[in-house]
Formats: C-alpha cells, structure tokens, sequence
C-alpha cells in the first residue's frame, strides 16, 4: 500500500524548475490497483517520485484508471491532458523526507485537505525545497524572473499584482475546506489544517503544519506545530509559542473548550477548559503561585509542570503582579498529581 497519490498542475521557471503544485484532488493510502496503472501509464517504477507527464501520457492513465473504477481520479488525468500548464503525478510510497518541490506540495495538500493532522507527517528539510517565489495575480514567479515579468505585463497594459513574497503561498488559492470562513486568507498558509466550524478573523494566522480540530474562533496566532483543541477560541493579538525558532521544544497545543484571551500568549501546551487572562503571556519558566479551589496558596511552581493539566485559570494579580493559577481542586487533590512522580 502506498502513502499518497495526487495529479498536479504545477508552475516551472524558465529552467524548467518546479515552483509549486496544486493538486485538486490528493489521496492517502492510494488503492494497490491506482499505483499499479500509474506503473504501467507512467513507468513509475516504486519509491517517492514525482513523475512530469505528457498529455498522452494523461490519456493512456485516465483510461486505465477508468477500468480500475477510480472515476475522480481518471477524469481529473483526463482534463489535466488537455492542461497548458505543466502536470505531475506524484506517488509517495512511504513518509520518507520529501526530495523535490512537487513531494513537498503533496504533503502540505494532504494537511490542508484534512486528510494528514498535524505533526502525522513527516516534514524535515521542507524549507530547502520550497523555493521563496512572488504570489501574483498571475500565479507564482520566480524572483529572478520577476522584473522581466513586471515589464512585460505593464507593456501590455496591466499591473502585476504581487500578493506576497514567501516560500508558502496562502491557503485558500489552493483549496477552501468545507464549514469554514476566514476573513483575511492571506493569514493562512497552505499546510494548515483548518478543523470544521473555525472562523479566523482579520488578526488570526495559521501557519502550516497546525490548525484547529473543530469550531474555534482564531483570532491570534497559531504557529507552525500548534494544535487548537475543538471549542477554543484565541482572543485578539494572542500568541502560542512556536518551536521552529528559538522557542522551548515542547510541543504546544491547547485543548478543548479553553480561552486564551487577547494579547495573552502561551509556551506550555495547555489541557482542557483553561483560561488565560488577556495580555498574560505564560512561558514554560515562568514562576506560578498555585491557588486550590479556596485560594488559598499551594506552592510557588513552574509553569511547565502545568503542561496539559485541565480546568486551570492564569491570571496576573493586578495588585502583586504575580502570576497565578487558580484551580477548581483541593490543595491535597493539587498535591498528590503534581508530585505523584518525584
Ligand atoms: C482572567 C479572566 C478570564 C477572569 O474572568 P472571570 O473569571 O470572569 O473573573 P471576574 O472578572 O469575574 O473576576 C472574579 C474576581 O477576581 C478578581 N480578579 C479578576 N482578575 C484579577 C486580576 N488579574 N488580579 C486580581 N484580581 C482579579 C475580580 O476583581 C473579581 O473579584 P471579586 O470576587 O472581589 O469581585 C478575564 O479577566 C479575562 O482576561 N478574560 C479574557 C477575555 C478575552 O480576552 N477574550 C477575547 C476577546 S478578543
């Protein structure tokens, strides 16, 4: 059994580079009998390989996927025969670390389709394969190639709009996930996996590799690794700490039914039902007067050894300026878990 599977129209450079890939319909854990026709099509001969097809090469793989009854599949390799763009049907067979730009686009598709969570693939040495490319109104441009473009496209009468300047395009230029609204989709890069029932509004950004389970209202920072559980909702301006740079490597996430409020941020992945008062932004490190369910002072802790507890409330007291963690148990019920593994 294969890993994943997808025909793709890509965009190359004058070099005949691979600049990037939209594939409409990807698929995990492909049918034997798909790679099979695609061996035969394609002399696709096993392994990870994204394999630059012919129109012929399209019409021969859509008739023999049509026998096989993978009747998407065969009249997507239909259409793409008559495409003007180049095509490539990419086979990975197993989650090995992506070698070409066209792997690295199949991957980020599969988060963006739901059909990978965050964190289930393997992503290392991305980066070097995504080159920074300008988004433009006219699809993606190599940098090099882009003054030259610029001109000609003046010269005609129009204005290329450049959208950004990244190696992640946005999103939504590659597909819109069911039951989602997304008020600014420039702040969703392709590779994030946004759940059914989130709503990001103007501040919210989701990076790849991260997203949300289910309904949650996204309006700070989700970045790159970070996981939102279903019911949580990120308040203006907030943060979740990433691990890509400089940050701990604990992964961070938040569970369900939480609160991060505005401009607060977080460096410990939190359990369900907390809440973080706005502006409070808690690292791993940070000292925590812990309170039990009368208030009352349990011990000074670290905030990292909070990690993925539940029902807890971090606020900074707007009198001392410490920070504190409420909870609704017991001071021995406090106790007992925290140090039920010294
Ligand atoms: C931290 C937070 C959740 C606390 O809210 P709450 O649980 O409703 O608590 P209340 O404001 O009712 O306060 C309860 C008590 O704690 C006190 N209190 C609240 N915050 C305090 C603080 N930082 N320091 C000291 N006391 C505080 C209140 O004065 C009140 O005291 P009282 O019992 O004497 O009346 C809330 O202040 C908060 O920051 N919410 C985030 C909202 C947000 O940003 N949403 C996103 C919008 S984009």
């Amino acid at each position: 059994m294969s890993f994943a599977f997808g025909i793709g129209i890509g965009t190359q450079n004058n070099q005949g580079e691979w600049l990037e890939v939209f594939y409409p319909q990807p698929i995990m854990t492909p049918e034997t009998e798909l790679i099979d026709v695609v061996e035969t099509s394609l002399n696709y001969r096993g392994g990870n390989q994204a394999i630059h097809a012919t129109a012929e090469q399209l019409t021969q793989l859509a008739s023999a996927l049509r026998q096989t009854g993978a009747i998407d599949q065969a009249s997507l390799a239909e259409k793409a025969a008559s495409s003007e763009r180049p095509v490539v049907v990419t086979v990975l067979e197993t989650d090995d670390t992506a070698s070409s730009t066209p792997e690295v686009y199949l991957k980020l598709h599969l988060l963006s389709h739901r059909q990978a969570k965050p964190h289930g693939l393997k992503l290392d040495g991305i980066f070097g394969l995504l080159p920074n490319l300008a988004w433009t109104n006219e699809g993606a441009i190599d940098l090099n190639e882009l003054p030259e473009r610029q001109l000609k496209a003046r010269m005609e009468g129009r204005t290329l709009e450049i959208k950004s300047v990244d190696k992640f395009p946005q999103m939504t230029d590659y597909v819109v996930p069911k039951g989602v609204r997304i008020a600014d989709t420039a702040r969703v890069r392709l590779g994030a996996y946004v759940g059914e029932g989130t709503t990001v509004m103007h501040e919210g950004f989701i990076n790849f590799n991260a997203g949300t389970e289910g309904t949650s209202m996204i309006e700070g920072r989700i970045s790159a690794g970070v996981m939102i559980g279903k019911g949580s909702d990120l308040g203006g301006g907030c943060s979740t700490m990433g691990t890509l740079s400089g940050g701990g490597n604990m992964v961070i996430a938040v569970g369900e039914n939480c609160l991060i409020g505005a401009n607060a941020g977080i460096g410990i992945p939190l359990g369900d039902r907390c809440k973080v008062e706005a502006g409070l932004y808690i690292t791993a490190g940070t000292k925590v007067a812990l309170l039990d369910d009368s208030n009352t002072l349990v011990e000074i802790i670290k905030a990292r050894d909070l990690a993925n507890k539940p029902d807890l409330l971090f606020r900074r007291n707007s009198q001392t300026g410490a920070v504190e963690c409420k909870t609704n148990q017991s001071a021995i019920e406090l106790n007992e878990e925290l140090h039920a593994n010294n």
